[in-house]
């Protein structure tokens, strides 16, 4: 009796199942049918793998094959049973059908359920690699990797986990001495932040005490405007939406129009382009003014600025920390 009823529970089971396969048609393996990964279906797949493996899964998936046996006991029969089902459905499949399906198939539970130990900082460095990749697409992987090296090379020795950071690292001590000598509007910078303004106009910019000191600069020079514009439209995007239109219109004003009182000088199409989004202005109207102007500045402007007194003098004053010593 018990019997008979765990087949049918079985092959109600197995009917639903098939009804959901027939309903799928895609695999439930494909980014597009956002499967959340479950463990009977991890337990099926690994079952099934370990039917075509002979039992020789890889030492992790041997690890949460027996996890799951033990965990799954109770269902066991229903895991094995679909796991053979499909892999005789598998065998009907063209060759290089199924074996795209099973790469396919592999690399859903690679990412969905991941192997364990010292694989991760591979996978990560990897990722980094083939972010940039998708980025660049036409261009040449030894390029592509010229310019990861590259980039390691000049930012190294800035990286709290990669180089000793001074006085001491409060990522991993309890000193934060580091946190207050690089606050954002420190009077005296370190010297190593100061190194890292010379990398890219970006990073000048991206840090406030760098671009207070690039503003030193374009005083002398009295060219404020330019920077002015840019720290403008970047405000821009921040503020409330009630506030666009108001806030657009007065730095048009204050920057672009004719006789503007700080006018700067951008090229007609993007003046073109500018006039016309300020019909309907939103938080990105001047975004390619902006880009203009940041690309002005740093073909010029910024190699100046970096081989200007101001720079110089900035790098004299700034400081090195001593080591700290833990006793
Ligand atoms: C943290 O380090 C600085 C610099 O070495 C030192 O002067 C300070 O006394 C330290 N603070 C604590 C709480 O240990």
């Amino acid at each position: 009796m018990r019997q008979n009823v765990q087949n049918l529970t079985l092959c109600y089971l197995l009917q639903m199942q098939c009804v959901c396969n027939a309903l799928l048609d895609t695999p439930y393996f494909w980014p597009t049918q956002k499967w959340v990964a479950e463990d009977s279906d991890y337990a099926i797949y690994l079952a099934k793998r370990n039917i075509r493996k002979k039992g020789m899964l890889e030492p992790y998936e041997q690890v949460h094959y027996n996890h799951l046996h033990e965990w799954l006991n109770h269902k066991w029969d229903f895991i094995v049973m679909q796991a053979t089902e499909q892999y005789k459905a598998g065998k009907e499949r063209k060759k290089p059908d199924r074996v795209v399906l099973d790469c396919q198939e592999r690399a859903y539970w690679i990412v969905n359920r991941p192997p364990v130990n010292n694989i991760c900082i591979p996978l990560v460095s990897q990722n980094i690699f083939y972010q940039q990749a998708i980025m660049r697409s036409k261009v040449k992987s030894s390029v592509s990797l010229g310019a990861l090296v590259k980039y390691v090379t000049t930012y190294k020795n800035h990286d709290p986990f990669l180089a000793p950071c001074l006085p001491s690292n409060p990522w991993q001590t309890d000193n934060d001495t580091y946190w207050n000598l690089n606050m954002r509007r420190v009077e005296v910078p370190t010297k190593s932040r100061v190194e890292r303004w010379s990398f890219s106009f970006f990073e000048l910019l991206s840090d406030l005490r760098g671009r207070d000191d690039f503003k030193i600069f374009l005083k002398r020079e009295f060219s404020g405007e330019n920077l002015a514009f840019w720290e403008a439209a970047e405000e821009l995007k921040l503020g409330t939406a009630s506030s666009m239109s108001t806030k657009a219109e007065s730095i048009f004003k204050t920057f672009l129009a004719p006789g503007a009182p700080r006018w700067i000088n951008i090229d007609g199409r993007t003046m073109g382009l500018t006039v016309k989004g300020l019909d309907h202005p939103h938080r990105y109207v001047l975004e390619a003014a902006q880009t203009h102007v940041f690309l002005l500045m740093k073909k010029d402007t910024f190699f100046r600025y970096l081989k200007s007194p101001v720079y110089k003098e900035i790098q004299k004053k700034a400081i090195t920390p001593e080591p700290h010593n833990f006793r």
